[in-house]
């Protein structure tokens, strides 16, 4: 790294370099094992106004039926705490995906089923939150309604604002959503 060009990145390059990873005498697996379930993160993805939350909401209280342990993570509600520094630009909303992957790295860990429920409208973020958990422990659900639904729906009357030129950089009008790519 050439810390001459960046003395921010330098600094925290350094300090990284000298937190070191504490050993931990219970592992996830033992987590996992004395709450006799398979943890793992199901993430719904796609426009406002989807049915991301509802169908997270859903399932949650379906798995919790089952008398397993869960933990319901959505976008609106985090935004009220953990993420309410942050905008809608994108690299705030990078930031808010990065953290919440973060979030729920730490409860699958602790041998929950997570349920999330983000935007997330960039594929790149949701890969590098993919990439935080081990095969087929992340689990991701896009929720393909088409945007002249969630328009239709709008049930917080975020589309008519937005058409009003109210707010800006909304998903799916003037700020994009992207697919994964198709697997071959
Ligand atoms: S994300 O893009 O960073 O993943 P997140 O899921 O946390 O977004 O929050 C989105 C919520 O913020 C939406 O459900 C919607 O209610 C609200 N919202 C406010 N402004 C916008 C906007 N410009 N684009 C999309 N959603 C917005």
């Amino acid at each position: 790294m050439n810390w001459k060009m960046d003395p921010n990145k330098y600094k925290e390059h350094q300090h990284r370099a000298q937190v070191l990873r504490n050993h931990t005498s219970v592992s996830p697996a033992m987590r996992a094992r004395a709450l006799r379930q398979k943890p793992a993160c199901i993430w719904f993805t796609g426009l406002s106004g989807a049915g991301k939350s509802t169908l997270a909401n859903a399932l949650e209280f379906a798995l919790h039926e089952c008398g397993l342990q869960t933990m319901l993570l959505d976008g609106d509600n985090l935004r009220h705490g953990l993420c309410q520094d942050l905008t809608m630009s994108a690299a705030d909303r990078t930031e808010n995906i990065r953290r919440v992957a973060e979030v729920a790295r730490l409860m699958v860990d602790a041998g929950l089923i997570v349920v999330a429920a983000f935007i997330s409208p960039f594929a790149r973020d949701r890969e590098a939150a993919r990439a935080r958990f081990a095969p087929g422990e992340f689990i991701e659900v896009f929720v393909d309604t088409p945007l002249a639904i969630c328009e239709q729906r709008d049930p917080k009357g975020l589309y008519r604002q937005v058409r009003a030129g109210m707010i800006k950089d909304f998903t799916g009008v003037d700020s994009p959503y992207r697919r994964l790519k198709p697997q071959s």
